[in-house]
């Protein structure tokens, strides 16, 4: 399972990859504005050339003429973008035509299997449901990411399942047990997802344990 961190901030990213686990970042409008991203494209460019490896950027436009120059101009920050594009028909038509220009794109707002279905169709390489948008309203978020691996596996569809809206730990467990390709984590569920009490407690008892033994040189 491939890890991507959910944020447009530096020094999160900074720190995750110094971790040596980051394969990759996704970003949002409203990721981007809580970064204080004033250039955008400099703030996109800056994240790609620390991850090198896929970063997504998301488009604002909503016709499919403006998101197409949008996502163009995306693109040329650097082969490392992906391109976001909104779960609607010019999000799709938008797609069909990236495939075709070997620009990839992650559909993003995807809230059911239907969705990532027209998405894959389309040639994504990318589809983002939001399980923690889907927990809120009182559905079960994991379940959609089963039924889209499951569609996904039985029609050979490459397009991988990028779970996205991740929580808390315990959504990137049931992402990895529903089979999802990607999680992307807000740098707090990845800081989380390191700690365990006993892991803590663990270590304290072993160095009290050696430092009755002290053997020598260490
Ligand atoms: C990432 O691609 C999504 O934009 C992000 O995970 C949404 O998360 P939220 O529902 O916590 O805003």
């Amino acid at each position: 399972m491939k890890f991507f961190l959910d944020t447009a901030n530096i020094a999160e990213i900074e720190k995750a990859v110094s971790w040596g686990i980051l394969d990759g970042v996704t970003t949002n409008p409203s990721l981007m504005a809580k970064a204080g991203a004033s250039n955008f494209k400099e703030h996109l460019k800056r994240i790609c050339d620390l991850v090198e490896g896929p970063v997504s950027g998301e488009v604002i436009g909503l016709t499919p003429e403006e998101m197409h120059a949008q996502a163009l101009e995306l693109a040329s920050i650097s082969p490392y973008m992906v391109i976001k594009l909104p779960m609607t028909v010019a999000g799709l038509q938008v797609c069909k035509r990236l495939n075709a220009e070997n620009i990839p794109v992650n559909m993003t707002l995807i809230f059911s299997s239907a969705q990532a279905l027209l998405a894959a169709k389309a040639g994504a390489s990318y589809v983002s449901p939001f399980i923690g948008r889907l927990d809120d309203i009182s559905h079960f978020g994991s379940e959609l990411i089963r039924e889209i691996i499951t569609i996904f596996d039985r029609y050979g569809f490459e397009t991988q399942c990028l779970a996205a809206s991740l929580r808390h730990p315990l959504h990137v467990v049931e992402a990895a047990l529903a089979g999802a390709h990607v999680a992307t984590l807000p740098w707090g569920v990845l800081e989380k997802l390191i700690h365990h009490p006993l892991t803590d407690i663990g270590i304290e008892r072993f160095l009290e344990d050696w430092k009755k033994v002290r053997p020598e040189g260490w």
